[in-house]
């Protein structure tokens, strides 16, 4: 599923905050592909927390929220390569690169990041 989201905010220190879903959008073990400005992003729901990574494995063109998902591991539908979503550290080959993260904070509901 792919949603997009364009609710954006400068806080004081001139970071960016993004609105990317609404908790509820990400069932726990599932993941949800956010377009936003210019960024692609795979917002990951494991148990009730929530992380964010780039939606782009760094190894080709497998989209990780497409991924399956195990526990806090997604591994990607192309070849197979994992990553701690946590991390985006690599888990398992063929990746090589870690996946990017962002640091998430629930607020009123709604998953969003800094960027
Ligand atoms: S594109 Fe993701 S493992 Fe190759």
């Amino acid at each position: 599923m792919t949603t997009a989201a364009n609710s954006t905010a400068a806080n004081s220190t001139g970071a960016k905050r993004l609105d990317l879903c609404a908790t509820g959008e990400v069932a726990p073990g599932t993941a949800l592909k956010v377009e936003i400005e210019d960024l692609a992003l795979a917002v990951f729901n494991v148990d009730g927390e929530f992380f964010v990574t780039d939606d782009l494995c760094t190894h080709g063109p497998g989209s990780l929220s497409e991924g399956y998902i195990d526990g806090d591991v997604v591994e990607c539908n192309f070849h197979n390569g994992q990553f701690n979503i946590r991390t985006g550290e690599v888990v398992s080959p063929p990746c090589m690169v870690p996946a990017k993260t962002y640091p998430v904070t629930v607020i009123d509901g709604r998953v969003t990041i800094e960027v």
